[in-house]
């Protein structure tokens, strides 16, 4: 196949980090990325109301884009609502789960933390995940309300506290007789975003694990690889689902990912109220 038609899913922008990588891995694809920021945060839908958003949000989309590959980038959406995507779209899917398996591979210590939104950590798919390779580890869920927020207003330009982000980190970081925490496992594709504040505020070092590579290696898989030489393309589209103004902030982000122009496909939600804010 040539020049595929990649979609890359997620909330908001926390589909960056992943769409940095596939489009690294695939420069001549055509990428669209959508932003389903009218319902952002995913992290506190209750399981029914996700699936029948990214289930409407996807039959409206898809005659639109047409993609060869949906990658949701997105570790909420895909613990929760990609097994209903699977059997509803004939389109292919990649997702994003909690990268629980390299993370047990990387702990030297047995004690983990998986740090991803509250909505993924009570995921009985999570909790698989820890049973199936993590067995022999301790390991911390950390759903964190505000994080995935506190990352989207840094993009955006705002400023955002380092004790906000030091608060929502906090609980990663445990300490027994035997040992302390050594690997953190980036379970929402939002918080590499900000990965080197967290990596100052954390109270020692750790090994932070971004699933970003992983996703871009399977999409390679399914694809194959990008013909040798090409030059990476750069027009790309960003979608945005609530009809918001983009910061300019934002759309230079966007521009510096070859993501331009933005545009905004209005896709209204009446499951949830207006979203509170984070201040
Ligand atoms: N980026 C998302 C994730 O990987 C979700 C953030 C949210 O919308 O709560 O889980």
């Amino acid at each position: 196949m040539n020049a595929p038609t990649i979609l890359v899913f997620d909330s908001g922008l926390g589909g960056l980090t992943v769409h940095a990588h596939v489009a690294r891995a695939r420069p001549d694809a055509r990428i669209v990325y959508v932003a389903d920021d009218e319902v952002f945060p995913y992290g506190r839908l209750t399981n029914g109301e996700l699936i029948e958003r990214v289930t409407a949000v996807f039959s409206r989309l898809l005659p639109l884009i047409e993609p060869d590959l949906i990658v949701i980038a997105c570790n909420t959406a895909s613990t929760i609502a990609l097994a209903a995507l699977r059997e509803r779209f004939a389109t292919s899917f990649v997702g994003t789960v909690p990268a629980v398996k390299p993370a047990a591979a990387a702990t030297r210590s047995r004690r983990i933390s998986v740090l991803g939104t509250p909505g993924t950590v009570r995921q009985e798919y999570t909790a698989e995940l820890i049973r199936n390779f993590a067995s022999d580890c301790r390991v911390t869920l950390v759903g964190a309300p505000r994080l995935a927020a506190l990352a989207e207003a840094h993009m955006r330009g705002e400023a955002v506290s380092d004790d906000d982000l030091a608060a929502e980190i906090a609980p990663c970081f445990v300490e027994d007789e035997g040992g302390r925490t050594d690997v953190v496992a980036l379970a929402c594709t939002h918080y590499p975003l900000v990965l080197s504040r967290l990596e100052a505020l954390a109270p020692w070092p750790v090994t932070w694990i971004d699933p970003a590579p992983a996703i871009a290696r399977r999409v390679v898989q399914l694809l194959g690889e990008a013909p040798a030489g090409v030059p990476a393309r750069t027009d790309g589209t960003a979608l945005f689902t609530a009809g918001r103004a983009l910061t300019p902030a934002l759309a230079t982000v966007l521009a510096e990912r070859g993501l331009s122009p933005a545009v905004v496909e209005p896709v209204p939600s009446r499951l949830t109220p207006a979203v509170p804010s984070f201040k």
